[in-house]
């Protein structure tokens, strides 16, 4: 039996970064997170009686062998799981660039879970997804779920707010069209292992966590955007101290901060959070998106701006790809 499933990134406001537990691939910090709109992964999973290695193609072409290898170790669970033994043909496609920092390995992962065990037969809850997406990638667990989704220390994921209970947008700025160059996983172990600001990452955040959480219950957008501008800049700060720095910025992801600190000094309520890569995610009332949009498209470097609305969680079956 084939198993479909679609499911959207998540941009992440309080970041993880760090894992508590490698093997079991749980979060030193817990995070909040928006699930967008539009950013997503669609992917089949085949499992076929004949042993063998695994076919995963990305994009219509065979995953490299890191990809490939990683993917591999995630189905052995499923099939461990399952009683299954043959080898799967897993087919994904995304809708946005690969591994440049736009958050592919969260819908990449979750879309892979959700397709995996509807073909293995497995019939698991939302939590039992979240945390099979989780061993993937541990931000993929918040994209199980739609709108603003919280993950504890615990990997325990819940949604906070549901997608249309909140107009806010995330407008994204392209700054680079290549892949990043230190995946996320070894930037934060690499962090963890040599940030002398790694202890204070730990021990700020909390207070950060808890002081976005009651910002989205509140639908209290400058306070959220405060909370999330400070946890990109420490995250940023704590890798940058690590030896050697790891630098996920262009010049370009610089002009773009820049751009958004003078227009909100100027009246404009939006604020920005970058991932493990160059790209820039303003985040702002969706009244005022297509403003933002437009102010961010005209910064020197950036080719494309694309707006996202908050998104639904991870949906099962549909249409073939
Ligand atoms: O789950 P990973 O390994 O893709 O790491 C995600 C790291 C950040 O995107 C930088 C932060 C986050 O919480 O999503």
């Amino acid at each position: 039996m084939a198993g479909l499933a679609r499911a959207q990134a998540n941009i992440a406001l309080v970041k993880y970064w760090g894992k508590r537990d490698a093997a079991a691939n749980l979060p030193a910090t817990g995070s909040l997170s928006l699930t967008l709109a539009g950013f997503s992964t669609r992917t089949r999973v085949e499992f076929e009686p004949a042993p063998g290695p695994d076919l995963v193609l990305l994009d219509g072409r065979p995953a490299d062998a890191p990809t490939q290898a990683r993917v591999q170790r995630f189905l052995d669970r499923v099939r461990a799981r399952a009683g299954l033994s043959g080898r799967a043909r897993v087919e994904t496609r995304n809708t946005f660039p690969t591994a440049a920092g736009l958050a592919s390995s969260a819908s990449g992962f979750a879309a892979l879970a959700g397709a995996a065990a509807q073909a293995a037969g497995l019939d698991l809850a939302p939590a039992e997804l979240a945390a099979l997406a989780r061993l993937g990638s541990a931000s993929a667990a918040r994209s199980i779920y739609g709108g603003f989704v919280e993950m504890d220390l615990d990997g325990a994921t819940r949604q906070l707010v549901p997608p249309e209970a909140w107009d806010v947008c995330m407008v994204v700025a392209l700054t680079a069209d290549s892949p990043k160059r230190v995946s996320s996983t070894d930037g934060m172990l690499q962090t963890a292992a040599c940030s002398p600001y790694y202890p204070a990452w730990l021990a700020s955040a909390p207070a950060d966590l808890a002081a976005a959480r009651a910002a989205v219950q509140a639908h209290d957008l400058a306070a959220l955007g405060e909370v999330a501008e400070a946890s990109c800049l420490k995250m940023h700060a704590c890798a940058l101290a690590a030896r050697p720095g790891i630098l996920y910025w262009n010049g370009v992801t610089v002009e773009v901060m820049r751009a958004v600190r003078s227009h909100r000094a100027a009246g404009l309520p939006v604020w920005f959070t970058i991932d493990a890569g160059p790209h820039v995610k303003a985040l702002c009332a969706a009244a005022d998106s297509a403003r933002v949009a437009a102010v961010l498209a005209v910064v020197p470097g950036v080719f494309g701006t694309q707006v996202a609305t908050p998104g639904p969680g991870l949906s099962l079956g549909g249409e073939d790809a």
